[in-house]
């Protein structure tokens, strides 16, 4: 029983491996027929008669990389074909033969190529990524497996807010329309286009259109394949508006630092316009250098212009502010001057009057008032000291001024120290006037109030200005300058955004 088993068992082997090897030498010699006998490489199916209808179908695996330095992009695809060769008709097998590169050479393949390609190569890893089946019918698929870069012409004028239609264009190298055909197999012809990822596009759309297109030589077809790619803005938002916007913002913190301290608001200045400066050159690295103005060019180009006037504006601060304060204390030193000097020549006339009258004892006195009165002659000495001398011969001047009587140790330093003494001891004079001037005499105590007076006046036009002072340029910048950014953002992006 078991020797019956063994037998049958044997005698199956035998005869399936005796059928396969039958089959193989009925495939091998229907190959040998196919490709040898009577097949000649050189033709095309149907020669002389109808054009050859060229079937494609096209997978895209990956769009790897688009550059705009070199206006390409690199497009990895499957790409398909099937016509039939009638001569390579086989019956009999039962079967479909497939095949691998070795054989497509020895049969012919439509010449097609890809008229926007720069460069490309097929696949060689681990064999040359090419297919090869050959239906009973004579029907042939051949597929290869392709990375190429493909030329695609951008128009950048809205980068980075741009679409870009970049095309895969396949043709017919040699042979006209009289010759070649071109269909897509299947319904769409075209698969994967909606799982395309890219880091800085989205794929929005793709076409496929089929056409003639005709040069000197005859009409040949085309399958055209374009792809509208669409920026993604988001990298840009990060990478150079957001920062370029906030540094335009910083350049306007300048305009509430105090317009006296110079170093602060120059180095902020400087440094904002420096800061988008080199933003600006980072993007144009990454760019083809075409002279069209970009969409980021202008925002930049504003960026600059807000950065720069914010520093134009402190130079103007500046210069106002500096030129007025020092027009205004001249004008207000030479009032004060002129008044005094009035003062002092009426004093005279009037002493020389009474001194041709008789010289009355009032007269000597108000004289000597006079001489003595800080109020009048200090602060020209104080602000002025082109005057000082001018101030010392007036003192003397008064011509009774020893001869009246003799003149308290007070009053001739007083007279001494016009000249040599600063603004802290003649304020201290005018302050202590009215104090130390002689109570029994009713004039001179009003004099003496009037010369406190005057002193404190005069002590206000020589003041520093104030730091809480706010130059009016400043005022107006603070508002104008973010209400004009807001303005240029809100034009800018409504433009490029719905236009
Ligand atoms: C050969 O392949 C085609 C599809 O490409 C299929 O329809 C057909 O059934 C296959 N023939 C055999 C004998 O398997
Ligand atoms: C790309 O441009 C071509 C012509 O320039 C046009 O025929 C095609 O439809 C465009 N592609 C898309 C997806 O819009
Ligand atoms: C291309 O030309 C052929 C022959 O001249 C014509 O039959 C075919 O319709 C044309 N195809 C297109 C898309 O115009």
């Amino acid at each position: 029983m078991g020797c019956l088993v063994q037998f049958l068992i044997i005698f199956f082997i035998q005869r399936i491996s005796a059928i396969s090897n039958e089959r193989q030498a009925i495939i091998k010699s229907t190959l040998d027929r196919l490709l040898e006998e009577d097949y000649d490489i050189r033709l095309r199916p149907q020669y002389g008669a109808d054009p050859l209808s060229v079937g494609m179908s096209i997978q895209v695996a990956s769009i790897d990389s688009v550059s705009e330095v070199n206006m390409d992009y690199t497009l990895t695809l499957n790409f398909q074909q099937s016509w039939r060769d009638e001569r390579l008709a086989f019956d009999g097998l039962n079967l479909n033969l497939t095949l691998d590169n070795r054989v497509v050479d020895k049969i012919w393949v439509p010449d097609t190529y890809f008229v926007n390609d720069k460069k490309s190569y097929i696949h060689t890893v681990t064999r040359s990524n090419k297919m090869l089946r050959i239906e009973e019918d004579g029907t042939i698929f051949y597929g290869l497996r392709v990375t190429t870069d493909l030329a695609c012409m951008m128009n950048l004028r809205r980068y980075p807010m741009d679409e870009q239609n970049c095309t895969l264009e396949i043709e017919s190298y040699g042979y006209t329309t009289d010759d070649i055909r071109f269909h897509m197999l299947g319904d769409i012809g075209v698969t994967g286009v909606e799982n395309l990822k890219l880091a800085q596009f989205k794929v929005t759309n793709s076409r496929l259109l089929i056409k003639n297109i005709t040069f000197a030589t005859g009409s040949y077809p085309r399958v055209s394949l374009s792809f509208l790619l669409k920026r993604n803005i988001g990298f840009f938002i990060l990478q150079t508006y957001l920062p370029c916007s906030l540094i335009t913002i910083l350049s306007w913190v300048s305009f509430w630092i105090n317009h006296e301290a110079t170093a602060a608001r120059v180095a902020l200045g400087i440094t904002t316009v420096l800061t988008v400066t080199t933003i600006s050159t980072n993007v144009r690295q990454s760019l083809p250098k075409i002279p069209d103005i970009k969409a980021l060019d202008v925002y930049l180009i504003c960026c600059f212009v807000f950065v720069f006037l914010a520093l134009l504006e402190y130079a103007m601060v500046n210069c106002t502010y500096y030129g007025n304060m020092a027009r205004q204390t001249k004008a207000k030193l030479r009032r004060k001057l002129t008044e005094a000097l009035e003062a002092e020549e009426s004093a005279k006339s009037a002493n020389f009057a009474a001194q041709f009258s008789g010289g009355s004892k009032e007269t000597i006195r108000y004289c000597d008032e006079e001489s003595t009165s800080p109020g009048s002659i200090h602060q020209i000495a104080a602000g002025w000291s082109d005057n000082e001398e001018n101030a010392i011969r007036h003192i003397s001047t008064c011509p009774h001024a020893n001869h009246a009587r003799p003149l308290p140790t007070r009053r001739r330093n007083v007279g001494f120290n016009v000249a040599t003494q600063g603004r802290a001891r003649s304020m201290h004079n005018a302050a202590n006037g009215k104090r130390r001037g002689q109570p029994s005499r009713n004039s001179v105590g009003k004099k003496r109030k009037g010369y406190a007076s005057r002193a404190k006046k005069s002590l206000s036009a020589l003041k520093v200005p104030k730091i809480s002072d706010v130059s009016i340029i400043d005022k107006v910048a603070r508002v104008a300058f973010p209400a004009s950014f807001a303005i240029f953002n809100f034009v800018y992006w409504t433009y490029y955004i719905f236009f």
